[in-house]
């Protein structure tokens, strides 16, 4: 937060951008990392000593634990990655292959887009974008006619960054595997917030990010992989076993992890998995849906404010966008800081398809993204420091 003088300021970090990243965490989450840090500090998987036992410990409890959310019974599916892109990138480039089709939709963020962009310049793949309607529900019908017969892979974004919009994500895998084609989800925004059963939604392949929703650090986040899928490993490299050979080893999870493991992040995001599970996903889900709706309700009220995604809080995530008639998008982000010290996110999010999609190409949108621990309070100072902005917009 920069320096502000103006009375107004109730609290130098308002935060509203949590979609971005989750702030603040629960107290355990920093805790954890900095006891990690002074006193775990093993390097897992590479000695016999204490401190690597106790990594290694460490990193089995955070498989198991994210299994457990997503109700997967073999840790070993899970592998960790830098981040959800990283994670997106391994399935990606792991699964596909020459001469393969690929879907996917216009709620995609870039992290999606990006690689497949690439595959597709270096002749890999080809690929069908499924339109999106304006407030971001893929369009079922288009999907229905898009699967050619070298189709291999969908692309979900279980729910946008921009809007919040959870895609139908059991019709759409149900429409995928009745022409077996693989599946999958991006939760970068839904882990940790909205419940997911990987193996009753028969998931292939799931996403996802330690920063957000699951209230860890950054540089974490991982993929699940379905038994019966083999990617190709994107890395290969150190991973304590088998040094004798140059070949990187198959079994999961180290087929698709090479180098060490970040220890200290996950240390955080274990006690962010411990605080969702003694919560509980969908106490977590109700209080989003809760203040989501509050904070659609207060803003429906200004009404110079156009709002963008579903109107229903229980069709989203904890996402609202929206803009100004005529307004720039990066002015109120700054007049919210700089004025009411409130943090969001301006622009085009990573996601400028779905900006298409909604019609706020190429300015983008205000996103307003509160968390766990939003008050109704804070977003009662959020709304009369919008209501005064619009004020100064209409005039
Ligand atoms: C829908 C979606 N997918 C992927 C990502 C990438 O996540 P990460 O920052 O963990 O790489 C984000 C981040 O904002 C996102 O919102």
């Amino acid at each position: 937060m920069t320096d502000c003088d103006n009375k107004n300021v109730r609290n130098l970090n308002l935060y509203f951008d949590n979609a971005a990243t989750s702030w603040p965490k629960p107290e355990e989450v920093y805790k954890a990392a900095e006891i990690q840090m002074r006193q775990g500090c093993g390097n897992p998987g590479r000695s016999g000593h204490t401190r690597t036992l106790d990594a290694d410990r460490l990193i089995y409890q955070t498989r198991e634990a994210i299994a457990e959310l997503i109700n997967v019974t073999d840790p070993s599916r899970i592998i960790f990655a830098l981040n959800a892109t990283d994670a997106l990138n391994i399935a990606l480039k792991g699964f596909l292959s020459k001469g393969d089709h690929v879907l996917y939709t216009a709620m995609d963020h870039n992290s999606v887009l990006r690689p497949l962009g690439r595959l597709r310049r270096d002749g890999v793949i080809t690929s069908t974008l499924i339109p999106c309607s304006e407030t971001g529900f893929p369009d079922l019908d288009f999907l229905e006619e898009a699967y050619q017969a070298d189709t291999r892979l969908l692309v979900i974004n279980h729910a946008s960054n921009v809007t919040g919009t959870i895609a139908p994500l059991e019709k759409m895998i149900k429409s995928a595997h009745s022409r077996e084609v693989n599946i999958l989800v991006d939760t970068a925004q839904t882990a940790g917030t909205v419940d997911i059963d990987a193996v009753a939604m028969e998931i292939d392949m799931l996403a996802f990010t330690g920063h957000k929703g699951l209230l860890g650090s950054t540089g974490t986040g991982g993929l699940y992989v379905r038994k019966g899928i083999d990617l190709a490993p994107l890395r290969e490299g150190g991973t304590g076993s088998q040094s004798e050979l140059d070949m990187h080893p198959e079994a999961m999870p180290e087929r698709l992890e090479a180098g060490t493991i970040n220890n200290t992040g996950l240390a955080a995001l274990l006690e962010g998995l411990n605080f969702i599970k003694q919560r509980g996903v969908a106490a977590i889900r109700e209080h989003e849906i809760d203040i989501r709706t509050y904070l659609y309700e207060q803003l429906q009220s200004i009404p110079v404010v156009k709002l963008h995604g579903p109107s229903d809080s229980y069709s989203a995530s904890c996402i609202v966008s929206f803009t100004i008639n005529g307004a720039d998008c990066g002015e109120i982000g700054y007049v919210l800081e700089s004025s009411y010290g409130i943090l969001c996110r301006t622009g085009l999010h990573c996601a400028p398809l779905a900006h298409k999609a909604i019609n706020t190409f190429p300015e983008g949108t205000v996103r307003l993204s509160p968390g766990f621990f939003t008050s109704k309070e804070d977003i009662d100072f959020l709304v009369s420091a919008l209501k005064d902005i619009a004020a100064l917009a209409e005039s």
